[in-house]
């Protein structure tokens, strides 16, 4: 564990919304102390009400509703407020292509552009409680579409661009949506994402589905169904200036968004209105820092829930100026991100251990070569970083002079939840710190029992707080025993943490069936169900490796079907096979072929032990060896037996 202690300068705290460790207990106390009596100034300090609540909190244990009976709307205090303030002509988005083309929106700008989107969903008949899939490149457009739909209280589920046509199917099906919002296209890497043709494959099986709009992005040919699908530019023509927002209950769903579970299936988490703008606009300011001149950049896509909290709805609640970019970080080089800090005159930027340790991989020479200057804040999130990259990226990004916030949150927790106020909370590369006021973690072991300091064990929240997941779409069963059950009454985070003598916490990793790729979630069941539908699999057990840049990476064990296989051709189908039915970030990295995988007596794979065998040894790449885990099958079952 690193030793060392980084304390803001005297400077940062000066001028910090939180100036110090005192007003930041200050703080966390007064939330403690009365919860809805904290939340509640926070929500009337930082949002608009169209009618006031009569009660913070409703908590039917797991079911939590925040200012339930008062009125609001996300895409209001996004965009109508602002642009009717100082704020008019401030940038709300600032856009870069990644052929280089870019866009900047004011807030009035982009307010006219909701409402005209708006106003065609309207007309088209399209109402709150409805549901669309929005399914697009990273554009101003998506989130175009996301406010649009906010404002008229149509739920939206944004599908990230890198889902294939059978995981786009899934989500469309489970939810039940009759419109998808799409684009042609998208540029990765220089050349074409193609989304327009993924959306036809998986509407095949998707007989709900009306309407298809259609984004042009790219400009390359589609195909266009007649009286389906419509260019959003065409429809923009008669659209109306006038769509006001919808005065919706702080408890009106505003989205769903799937994510990696312990099943096959991905779950859908819910969002509600009014308890999660108030969670995402408060983190804004406590974590962020964020002040009135900053130009703010997280670099997630919009397609994941750090995109949606932390690009979108966060920063323009908060009033910001948020910048978003549409390609790969080293396209065409390497110094990409560091161009584009330079360029904008970034302030704040928050992004990814994945990304920084591939960065670190290229060399100094990148950002070197550039004015990074403008910094005063970075930001990590996604997974544990570990100390070596934290001090990577304080260094050679930061120049010692811009504190690291190490935010850990979830899908579900909807916006940070333990992470520094950075001008307040001393830091200590690796741990995300503190928890925020409302936030009450604890460390417990397998039984549910308290921890003491410096053991590891399992994260569970004891309280619940405004942006907390409110349902899984359709499982409410699920909802209560995936989370609300080992732990009865508290919430369990399926992560494993230690906390240190100084109350900090250091997050470790997954506990379930998750692997992090990429600081990506996904399921070791996707993945093995994903396996077990191509015809020469016969059984398919998945773990997550340890990988010196993504965190961990997909490895499979595969036995197969009788017959004569070509095992290196093979595992490169089966690779190719998992990209197209899950995405290209699924994509393992290893298959290892065996005549038998390892079982308990009733049957169970021992993920546990094949974890072992891919953390020990070290066959590397592509290499598809032919492994006789049937001993292993056997010394594991003795084992059992014992
Ligand atoms: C992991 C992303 C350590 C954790 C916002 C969590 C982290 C999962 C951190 C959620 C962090 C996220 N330190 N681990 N700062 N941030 N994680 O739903 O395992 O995509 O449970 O949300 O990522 O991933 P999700």
């Amino acid at each position: 564990m690193s030793q060392s202690v980084y304390l803001p300068s005297e400077e940062f705290a000066r001028k910090a919304h939180v100036p110090d460790i005192k007003a930041y207990r200050a703080l966390y106390s007064r939330a403690e102390k009365d919860p809805e009596a904290f939340w509640g100034e926070i929500a009337e300090r930082e949002i608009h009400w169209f009618e006031r609540w009569s009660r913070v909190l409703d908590w039917n244990p797991p079911f939590a509703r925040w200012f339930a009976g008062a009125k609001t709307n996300v895409s209001y205090n996004c965009l109508d407020r602002h642009a009717a303030s100082h704020r008019k002509n401030k940038a709300a988005i600032l856009w870069e292509g990644e052929p280089g083309d870019q866009r900047a929106l004011t807030y009035q700008e982009l307010h006219r552009l909701v409402v005209r989107f708006a106003s065609v969903l309207k007309s088209r008949g399209y109402r709150a409680g409805d549901r669309a899939i929005i399914y697009m490149p990273m554009v101003p457009e998506l989130p175009i579409a996301m406010l649009a739909c906010a404002r008229l209280g149509i739920i939206h589920s944004v599908v990230f661009g890198g889902f294939s046509a059978e995981a786009l199917k899934a989500r469309i099906q489970d939810l039940g949506t009759t419109l998808v919002i799409t684009a042609d296209g998208g540029f990765r890497r220089g050349k074409e994402v193609s989304l327009k043709t993924a959306v036809d494959e998986a509407l095949n099986d998707c007989p709900g589905v009306r309407e298809v709009i259609v984004y042009r992005r790219t400009g390359s040919e589609i195909s266009m169904k007649s009286g389906r699908d419509f260019w959003w530019h065409d429809l923009d023509a008669a659209a109306s200036e006038d769509c006001p927002a919808e005065h919706l209950d702080s408890e009106h769903p505003l989205y769903v968004l799937y994510t990696s579970g312990t099943t096959g299936k991905p779950k859908g988490i819910l969002h509600t209105t009014g308890g999660y703008l108030t969670h995402i606009t408060a983190t804004m300011k406590w974590v962020f820092d964020l002040r009135e001149e900053d130009t703010y950049w997280c670099s997630a896509d919009i397609g994941w829930v750090t995109g949606h909290s932390y690009i979108v709805y966060g920063p323009l609640s908060a009033g910001a100026t948020t910048l978003m970019y549409e390609g790969a970080p080293d396209f065409p080089r390497f110094d990409r991100w560091w161009r584009i800090i330079e360029k904008y005159r970034v302030n704040i930027f928050y992004t990814s251990p994945t990304a920084i340790r591939a960065l670190i991989r290229q060399g100094e020479q990148w950002p070197d070569a550039h004015d990074l200057s403008s910094l005063r804040l970075l930001g990590s999130v996604g997974e544990p970083i570990n100390p070596a990259a934290w001090e990577w990226y304080y260094r050679v990004i930061g120049k010692q002079r811009c504190p690291i916030v190490d935010t850990w949150w979830q899908t579900e927790t909807g916006g940070i939840m333990i992470a520094p106020m950075p001008g307040a909370v001393p830091l200590k590369p690796g741990s995300a710190t503190l928890p925020l006021p409302g936030v009450v973690p604890e460390i417990v072991d397998f039984h549910g029992q308290p921890m003491g300091d410096n053991r590891e064990g399992f994260l569970i929240l004891r309280q619940p707080w405004p942006g907390m997941i409110r349902n899984i779409w359709g499982d409410p069963e699920r909802y209560k025993e995936q989370y609300w059950s080992r732990v009865p009454g508290a919430y369990f985070t399926g992560d494993a943490a230690r906390r240190d003598s100084d109350g900090y916490y250091w997050v470790l990793g997954r506990v379930d069936d998750v692997m992090n790729v990429s600081g990506h979630r996904l399921s070791t069941m996707e993945v093995e169900s994903a396996l077990v539908r191509h015809p020469a699999v016969a059984e398919a057990a998945v773990v997550g490796k340890p990988h010196e840049i993504t965190g961990q990476a997909v490895c499979c064990f595969v036995t197969l079907k009788r017959g004569d296989w070509n095992h290196d051709q093979l595992g490169n189908e089966l690779r190719q096979w998992v990209s197209r039915e899950i995405g290209a970030f699924a994509r393992p990295e290893e298959v290892r072929f065996s005549d038998a995988l390892p079982k308990t007596r009733s049957g169970k794979i021992m993920r546990r032990l094949l974890r072992e065998i891919v953390t020990s040894n070290s066959v590397t790449g592509d290499v598809t060896t032919l492994e006789d885990l049937s001993v292993v099958a056997k010394l594991a079952s003795q084992q059992d037996e014992e």
